[in-house]
């Protein structure tokens, strides 16, 4: 508290409210001591709600600002990589050379999976969808690996965000083989993080500025703040539940089209837009509030100018294009197409809509060879880091279950009528 009060003044009487100060952007009015007099406070989609403190990310959605741990999503891009943006989350500062070498072999040294895990896999459709995999052998690492974690031991938390950190890779790669109906794959140990899950989901190694534009998707994926997977991976572990229950239902939350399968749905919308002709046609039907379709790819909660990571993405999405010689590809013109047409708009102008991460991820996995169908197994792959840091800072602080109230608008007491007197 910094000594600021907030009041409320209800049913005839004030209330007073601590304020707490944030170090950069909005400070709270500390609610939790309504319930004592008997008031819940009404926030759906949680809007003006903070749900808990945290020193990792910070997000100023107006002036398009992401920083991860006070660094810059700018210079993390350009200069750092996932492991190490995994690192400076998990630990609050930058690893020097000594660090980082041996936080890097812990890492590599975990990829593998267990036997059972491959029969696992092996024994879902080929159809599924590879988020269910994904959400499934994650679950399943639980019957194969230690949950008896102690959450209070620091060291026990490390060991298991680098497991996970390690694994998701393997995970996702064996989902996409599986997918494709081809031989799974184990991790290269002579391969760095990256190089290796490319090199395991297309059976080659990679070449540079693929391996650049996944490592760009990776590290600008890594965290996000408070989003609905991140909330959702705090909120099952605020119950106790061991790390990969938590994970893996961060990876459900994640599957929705509203969240990560935005970059899954842009393309399903590019192809069904067709051709550059039909743009108007559809500019229009995302714009009549009558018709549920909207442009994917486009508009943040958070971000009301522009989104940073987007703008990262974009120019390693055209860098991409170039030397894949993709640009030809007419899916991909399109969606440049598109882009341009709708930055134009005016009612994606009044409304601050502009493209999210989403939209230029897309378009890069959909040049690079991942099926849409996976792209968010993608985004999975770089959140894992994010996720897994706030489990661990979530555990490091006294830990409270998530448990909202409600506003109750049912009917009140009633009788119970037998079935045969019923109307
Ligand atoms: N296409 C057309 N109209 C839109 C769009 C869109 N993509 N997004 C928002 N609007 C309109 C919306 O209908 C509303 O219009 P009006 O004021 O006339 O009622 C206005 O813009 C404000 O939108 P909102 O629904 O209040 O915005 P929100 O903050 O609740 O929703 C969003 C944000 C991302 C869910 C939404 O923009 C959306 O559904 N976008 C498409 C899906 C997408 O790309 N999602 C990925 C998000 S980024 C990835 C991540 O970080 O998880």
């Amino acid at each position: 508290m910094n000594g600021e009060t907030a009041s409320l003044r209800i049913r005839g009487s004030e209330i007073s409210l601590g304020v707490r100060a944030a170090t950069l952007g909005q400070d709270v009015v500390d609610v939790s001591s309504l319930v004592a007099n008997d008031i819940f406070t009404f926030d759906p989609g949680f809007v003006s709600t903070a749900a808990c403190t945290s020193a990792l990310t910070y997000i100023d959605g107006d002036a398009g600002v992401l920083l991860h741990r006070g660094y810059k999503i700018e210079d993390l891009a350009a200069q750092s990589n996932q492991l190490e943006v995994a690192y400076l989350l998990l630990t609050g500062e930058l690893p020097t050379a000594l660090e980082f070498d041996a936080f890097r072999r812990a890492v590599l040294a975990c990829r593998d999976l267990p036997a059972g895990l491959y029969d696992v896999c092996r024994a879902l459709p080929k159809d599924t969808h590879p988020m269910a995999m994904l959400n499934t052998l994650c679950a399943a690492l639980s019957a194969f690996e230690e949950i008896d974690i102690d959450m209070q031991d620091e060291s026990a938390r490390r060991e298991v965000a680098i497991k996970l950190i390690a694994k998701m890779p393997t995970l996702v790669a064996m989902a996409l083989r599986h997918q494709a109906g081809k031989n799974l794959t184990e991790p290269d140990a002579k391969l760095d993080y990256t190089d290796n899950f490319l090199a395991m989901v297309f059976g080659e190694t990679p070449v540079p500025v693929v391996v650049d534009a996944m490592e760009r998707i990776l590290v600008l994926h890594a965290d996000h703040e408070q989003n609905a997977s991140t909330s959702t991976v705090r909120l099952a572990g605020s119950t106790g539940t061991n790390p990969y229950a938590a994970i893996s239902a961060g990876i459900a939350a994640l599957w929705g089209p509203s969240h990560g399968g935005a970059n899954e749905a842009v393309l399903e919308m590019l192809e069904e837009i067709g051709d550059i002709q039909h743009i108007e046609t559809f500019l229009a039907r995302a714009q009549d509030a009558n018709d549920a379709f909207k442009l994917m790819g486009f508009g943040h909660r958070v971000y009301k100018n522009y989104d940073p990571r987007a703008a990262i993405l974009r120019t390693s999405c055209h860098e991409v294009l170039e030397s894949l010689d993709s640009a030809g590809n007419p899916l991909l013109r399109l969606a440049q197409a598109l882009e341009a047409r709708a930055l134009e708009d005016d009612y994606f102008i009044r409304r601050k809509l502009f493209p999210n991460v989403d939209f230029y991820s897309g378009i890069i996995l959909r040049a690079i060879g991942i099926p849409s169908s996976a792209f968010t197994t993608i985004f999975a792959l770089g959140r894992i880091v994010g996720w897994i840091a706030q489990w661990n800072e979530m555990h490091r602080e006294n830990l409270k279950i998530g448990r909202p109230r409600q506003l109750y608008l049912g009917p009140g007491p009633r009788s119970f009528v037998a079935m045969p007197d019923r109307a």
